[in-house]
């Protein structure tokens, strides 16, 4: 159970909730390309709504610098959050001050406000205390459900939720915190992550953290260029960070001094040039020309992946194992997509690129959670304390 209270604890009827939301989603235009996020709020909108609590949203939406910016405004998004509902929202232009606190005393018992991007406001980012009360004064209690932005200590995620009481988590933090912190705390094992991206620098911390928890390490992406350099292999022209070897060095140790194991690449999928259309091949470690970039694990790395997560009970992945947006270099992120789809366990998919290659893959139904942090979900695995978490009333 959860250390936090969440909006199942707290009697919400007639009150007015502000309801720290996560609606940062890609914009094509006026036109939302990924809903993930807003559709992944829904649950707890809707509790809200048949709870008649008087639902006030607030988001933050790309990063607008403070200052009022029509591109990053969030009424497309009112308007597709009334579709996905099925029943009308408001849209508030402003998110403090006169306006804001006008549209929200004319809401009824389970009526949705949605405000305008909190981030058009300065003090925001900085958590000034001065906006912090005023998104208080719209409001009797506070809901974070934004745990994609639970890393971030700004005035809607944490000084709010400090003038604010109860102070409560919604549904999809709560679903994120536990799921992935069970995880962590108590596995079924074997225990398998796997661990991607372009850079080690991003991920030394969670490798660090996760060494100590999981039974399987398995490595790739550009970051296993690095590990490959520090153990001798010549890398040509990849990807590499001539400054983290000795990390690389410092993990390998650290691996084994207590006792697990961590697969890198046996071979390589290599290209003269990052392109989509470079001529692609396979090649053994020992085989990196001069003027080529590995830019995906090989076929002997992929079936020894798959082979390692054939028993797992949890896996928890982060980082593709290559550059799967061109077809070429996406086989070694697929099949290892495949094979944590093909798990008989818990199986989660830590943010960012490896859930555009699951959903890539068409197998996000298989996954038991992908969510719905980037950075956040970094910050976690790295079991670093999330300031809009932290600042919840405490169960
Ligand atoms: C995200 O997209 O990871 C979150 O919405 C946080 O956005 P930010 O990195 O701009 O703070």
């Amino acid at each position: 159970m959860m250390d936090k209270l969440t909006i199942r604890d707290v009697d919400l009827r007639g009150k007015r909730v502000l309801v720290r939301v996560d609606f940062n989603v890609p914009l094509d235009g006026e036109t939302i390309t990924d809903d993930t996020r807003i559709r992944a709020a829904l649950p707890t909108i809707r509790y809200l709504h048949d709870e008649g609590a008087r639902v006030i949203l607030a988001s933050h939406l790309g990063r607008p610098k403070g200052e009022p910016n029509p591109a990053l405004s969030l009424r497309p998004i009112s308007a597709h959050l009334t579709e996905l509902l099925g029943f009308t929202t408001a849209f508030c232009p402003e998110s403090i001050g006169p306006t804001a606190q006008a549209a929200v005393e004319t809401l009824a018992d389970g009526d949705i406000l949605l405000l305008e991007n909190v981030r058009f406001h300065k003090g925001e980012e900085k958590n000034d205390p001065v906006l912090a009360q005023a998104f208080a004064k719209l409001a009797d209690v506070y809901v974070n459900d934004a745990f994609g932005a639970a890393h971030r200590a700004h005035a809607t995620t944490e000084g709010v939720a400090r003038l604010l009481s109860p102070a409560v988590a919604g549904l999809l933090m709560e679903r994120e915190l536990s799921v992935m912190g069970a995880a962590l705390r108590d596995p079924e094992r074997p225990f398998v992550a796997i661990i991607g991206g372009a850079k080690v620098s991003d991920k030394i911390k969670v490798i660090e953290h996760l060494l100590d928890k999981v039974d399987l390490l398995l490595i790739g992406g550009g970051m296993a260029n690095t590990f490959l350099l520090a153990q001798g292999y010549a890398m040509g022209k990849s990807l590499v960070e001539g400054d983290q070897i000795d990390v690389a060095k410092a993990l390998i140790v650290k691996a084994k001094d207590c006792g697990k194991d961590l697969l890198l690449p046996t071979d390589l999928v290599v290209a003269n040039q990052f392109r989509a259309d470079a001529t692609a091949r396979v090649a053994g470690l020992t085989e990196v020309g001069d003027d080529e970039l590995a830019l995906d694990i090989g076929p002997a790395t992929r079936t020894a992946y798959k082979a390692a997560l054939q028993d797992a009970k949890t896996v928890i992945w982060n980082g593709p194992m290559g550059v799967f947006e061109m077809t070429a270099f996406a086989a070694g992120t697929l099949a290892v997509a495949e094979a944590v789809a093909d798990v008989q366990g818990t199986t989660i998919i830590g943010g960012g690129d490896s859930v555009a290659a699951v959903e890539q893959a068409g197998l996000a139904q298989r996954m038991t959670h992908i969510s719905t942090g980037g950075g956040a979900s970094l910050e976690f695995l790295e079991g670093r304390l999330l300031p809009g978490v932290e600042a919840l009333t405490d169960r």
